[in-house]
């Protein structure tokens, strides 16, 4: 058995810290794993409710929300009309969370990777934090499964990103992680280009600027066993052109501050 208190406490109130959470699910063809998803997390953490951001799926995800939707008021669907990428997903969940007063909104895939048994961990330490990053990279974080080819790209795009913008964060592509609702209110969401998966280097880079708090925690993350990653060339090619971009202004304005006379 293991000692009380080793592993991350359930919630058993109500409302955990007193705060509203959404979880935002965004889903393109993952019709067989959205009823394991949903039902992992509800049964981890009763308290939270749920969108499901799903891009008009040709396999009929949208339908199997809806479903769930008729019997569980916690779970609530937005269908999209295309294929528009996973940050354009985001920012419309957001946007609906924020309008329906949510204090913390949450991002995480459908496809089982991120484990809704350590949502806890990620809530607790948004106690102290603005964002809290789900991470693979500190210590404690884990990946399982991935083949070796993906988890290079992934370590790469993280290490790259941590030099070109000057950030300590180890898991900054990670796509599971929780906001407090003041930050995404405090970002210009509306002017957030990035549809890929930079969306998620974007938005914590942006976090990191406007003065946040980021704090990460450790995550296990499991390739999914079901379906396919939606993971493209165009993805990694719209990363990589951002990142150096986002980097070399970072050192532009560092550079020209130097130079820049201070007022008298
Ligand atoms: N609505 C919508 N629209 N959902 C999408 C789209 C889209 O265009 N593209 C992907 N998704 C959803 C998937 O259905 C899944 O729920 C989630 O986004 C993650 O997609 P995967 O395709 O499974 O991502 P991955 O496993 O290759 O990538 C993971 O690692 C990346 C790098 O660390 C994710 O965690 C990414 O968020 C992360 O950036
Ligand atoms: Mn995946």
């Amino acid at each position: 058995m293991s000692p009380k208190g080793a592993q991350s406490p359930r919630f058993e109130l109500d409302e955990p810290h007193g705060d509203r959470v959404l979880v935002i699910i965004p889903t393109y063809d993952e019709r067989e794993n959205l009823p394991l998803i949903l039902q992992r997390l509800l049964a981890a953490v009763p308290s939270v409710h749920v969108l499901v951001a799903d891009d008009g799926s040709p396999d009929g995800t949208g339908q199997v929300a809806d479903e769930w939707a008729a019997r569980d008021e916690r779970v609530h669907v937005m269908h999209r009309t295309e294929k528009a990428g996973l940050g354009a997903a985001y920012i419309a969940g957001f946007g609906w969370g924020l309008d329906h007063g949510y204090d913390v909104l949450v991002e995480m895939d459908a496809d089982g990777s991120h484990p809704p048994e350590q949502l806890p961990r990620l809530l607790d330490a948004l106690q102290h934090a603005d964002l809290v990053l789900g991470s693979r990279y500190v210590s404690g974080g884990q990946v399982v499964n991935w083949p070796k080819h993906r988890e290079w790209l992934s370590r790469g795009g993280n290490l790259y990103s941590r030099f070109a913008l000057g950030v300590r964060i180890y898991d900054i592509t990670g796509g599971y992680r929780a906001y407090r609702a003041e930050v995404l209110k405090a970002l210009a969401l509306d002017e957030v280009a990035s549809t890929g998966y930079c969306f998620q280097v974007d938005l914590a880079w942006r976090t990191v600027r406007a003065g946040f708090r980021v704090t990460e925690v450790p995550i296990t993350f499991t390739e999914r066993q079901i379906g396919e990653s939606k993971m493209s060339g165009s993805i990694v090619r719209e990363a990589l052109l951002k990142v150096t971009q986002w980097g070399a202004a970072h050192r532009w304005r560092q550079l020209t501050g130097v130079f820049r006379r201070k007022p008298a």
